[in-house]
């Protein structure tokens, strides 16, 4: 199958399975998973067994990574892997906060050729492969290059790993000064999004997943945005990474203050 109808075959899969979100009542059976407050519901793993049957139909011989249900260990293959985090938002999720997104990013070769990154609740699709530009809801998104001082700040604080929690916002703190203002979307994959569409400057987590941010970078590379480590390294695809994301002169902006050194 051609990469361009691949990817419309994955939005349609991603678009079925935020009926199973949007469809459950109450986040009953919330269970905690290792870290602190890293949580885990039966949403979580039926849209990740949903997506795996679809996705398998579509690529019968690629390998699988993904958040939950013992897929985390997964490596990316020589051939295709799927990246999927079936709810990236899960603390959102159980709370009723309407802000999450289903990711599934497609790694050719180790380097993240496709990306599709859903939000069930405002029924925002974003969609992008390499080479192919970057769409929401079908139309195409490039960023206007702004500058933190023009834009917000989105940043997230590796709720898994609280002992590094301290030192993360000492240089936020520093940051904040240099940004309209500061937000936290819950979503690291949303967060990456925003950036690509123009609602953020730039976004940064000390610690991401690979499942977290795989999908969105495509998404956002296509649409004119920088992904790099907080060192301003290339990324590559691993997990327990810290990762830097926002317009070219934002992201340069940052690197330059020195404040993630
Ligand atoms: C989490 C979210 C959150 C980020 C965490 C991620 P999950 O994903 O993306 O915004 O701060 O680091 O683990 O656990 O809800 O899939
Ligand atoms: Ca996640
Ligand atoms: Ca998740």
């Amino acid at each position: 199958m051609k990469t361009e109808a691949l990817l419309e075959q994955i939005c349609e899969a991603v678009r079925e399975a935020g009926e199973l979100i949007r469809s459950s009542h109450s986040v009953e059976e919330v269970k905690a998973k290792e870290g602190a407050a890293n949580f885990v519901t039966k949403y979580d793993s039926m849209v990740q067994k949903f997506l795996i049957e679809r996705l398998t139909a579509l690529v019968p011989d690629a390998s699988f990574i993904g958040e939950e249900d013992g897929y985390s260990e997964g490596r990316i293959a020589e051939g295709k892997t799927f990246i999927i985090d079936p709810i990236d938002g899960t603390t959102n999720f159980i709370c009723g906060f309407p802000v999450c997104g289903i990711c599934v990013g497609l790694a050719e070769r180790g380097r993240a050729e496709i990306g599709v990154v859903y939000n069930p609740y405002r029924e925002e699709l974003f969609a992008a492969r390499r080479g192919g530009g970057a769409f929401l809801n079908g139309k195409p998104i490039k960023l206007a290059d702004h500058r933190l001082s023009e834009g917000v700040l989105c940043m997230d604080t590796a709720p898994y790993t609280p002992e590094i929690r301290k030192e993360s916002f000492e240089r936020l703190l520093k940051l904040s000064y240099l940004c309209m203002d500061m937000r936290s979307v819950g979503s690291a994959a949303l967060s990456i999004c925003y950036v690509a569409c123009g609602r953020s400057a730039a976004y940064l987590s000390p610690r991401l997943c690979v499942w977290d941010y795989a999908a969105a970078s495509v998404i956002l590379t296509e649409a004119g945005g920088m992904i790099t480590g907080w060192d301003g390294n290339e990324l590559g695809l691993t997990t327990g990474v810290s990762v830097l994301t926002g317009t070219p002169k934002a992201h340069q902006e940052i690197l330059d203050s020195k404040i993630l050194d």
